[in-house]
């Protein structure tokens, strides 16, 4: 007899996911062809977390920090962080307004689930990182997307979208800045306007900082820090980046303290606590030793000059030089154009079989707006070495060149 598994739940019809992980399956099949494979459609890094962390989380366990701990952090690291991150964005924080997650990533989801109602209407970014067109819609949102368009020196919010997107509905502004994919950074004058949006539409706002850390040069700036907008916004907090900790999974939120409690009786409900022992190797991040975060962000450095100063040599490609983040998301419809594909994938397949570069595409980074046409790629850097980021591009620039 063959029994047939229950039926899943029709919300789950809702829910997105990552298609960027399809990219790194199919560039592992291809590797495991025998075929050299240049990584550059990983998030992900391939950096060692600084050894102070990993010996503090260590000791955390050896000490006995295995058993639970409170939902919301342990309050040594949920001070230091309301002290870091309020010495950074220029605000008066406490650990009343911090509530330590498993990974930045849950704060997006819980920022959601804290402050949207079914049927409310979220602006968020496409091209942006996947999981919020996900999270408003398997919540019952209304997702409403505003892009980017190209400036003088790097990308810049088309205020003309977002403006066409609000209605009396929206409730939410979702807000990466230091934007993945993209690369994008606001100016004060681009924040200021975004401030002012915010505040004449009464929106919560998530600002997603996820690559605070991650800048070659200049000054990380946030929305949260202008007048009137730290009371009505989260920041989403992760050590993934500036410590290589994406496999510890830790993150914060880090907002107003009614809004933090909520999302740490969503924590009692849903995980109990964040892991308690590598909360101590994120303390000693936070106060300890910082010789290991400026190293992970000098390599970035160079690898990120490598990779500029080498997309900018193919013909067909043209490319920002972002100051923070590990992404760059070059132009490439002249390459296109010059080899005759139509269509993002059929460039991303030609290009991983004829030169083993992979990337990803725009695709990969939420729904498509109207009217846009086929043009961007994202190469992160944050999981390449330099001599491969050399043979790699070198092999796309002869194969564009052909
Ligand atoms: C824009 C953005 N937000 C949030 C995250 C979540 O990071 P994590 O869950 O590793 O802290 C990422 C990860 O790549 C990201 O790119």
């Amino acid at each position: 007899m063959t029994v047939s598994p229950p039926p899943i739940a029709e919300r789950i019809s809702r829910l997105g996911t990552e298609t960027a992980f399809a990219v790194s399956a199919e560039a592992n099949e291809w590797k495991s062809q025998g075929h050299t494979v240049y990584p550059f459609h990983l998030g992900d890094m391939d950096l060692p977390t600084p050894e102070n962390i990993v010996e503090a989380a260590f000791r955390a366990l050896r000490d006995g920090k295995n058993g639970y701990c409170p939902p919301a952090g342990i309050l040594p690291l949920r001070e230091a962080l309301s002290a870091d991150v309020g010495a950074s964005h220029g605000l008066a924080l406490g650990p009343q307004n911090v509530v330590i997650e498993p990974g930045g990533k849950p704060v997006i989801g819980k920022f959601i689930l804290a402050l949207m109602n079914p049927g409310d209407e979220v602006l968020y970014p496409s091209p942006g990182y996947p999981i919020y067109e996900s999270q408003i819609e398997f919540h019952g949102g209304v997702a409403r997307p505003y892009g980017y368009v190209e400036g003088a020196e790097n990308f810049e919010l088309d205020f003309e979208a977002l403006e066409a997107q609000v209605s009396p509905r929206t409730r939410i502004l979702i807000f990466n800045n230091l934007q993945n994919p993209t690369g994008a950074e606001s100016s004060p004058a681009e924040l200021e306007r975004v401030a002012e949006f915010a505040l004449r539409h009464d929106l919560a706002v998530l600002c997603d900082e996820a690559y605070w850390n991650i800048r070659y040069s200049g000054q990380s700036r946030s929305l949260a820090s202008l007048p009137g907008m730290a009371e009505r916004s989260v920041i989403l907090y992760t050590f993934s980046k500036k410590f290589a900790m994406t496999g510890w999974r830790l993150g914060a939120a880090v907002g107003p303290a009614a809004i933090v409690d909520v999302i740490a009786k969503l924590n009692v409900n849903d995980e109990s606590c964040s892991n308690h022992f590598i909360q101590y190797g994120a303390l000693e991040g936070l106060t300890g030793d910082q010789s290991g975060p400026r190293e992970i962000v000098r390599i970035l450095r160079e690898r990120r000059d490598a990779c500029v100063e080498l997309l900018g040599q193919i013909p067909g490609i043209s490319c920002f030089t972002p100051a923070a983040t590990f992404y760059l998301f070059p132009n490439v419809s002249g390459l296109m154009a010059r080899k005759g594909y139509a269509s993002y994938d059929e460039l991303r397949r030609a290009a991983l079989e004829e030169t083993g570069v992979s990337f990803c595409t725009r695709l990969h980074f939420g729904r498509a707006l109207p009217g846009e046409k086929d043009a961007y790629v994202r190469f992160a850097y944050s999981g390449i070495t330099v001599p491969l980021i050399e043979e790699g591009l070198g092999k796309l620039k002869a194969w564009a060149e052909a």
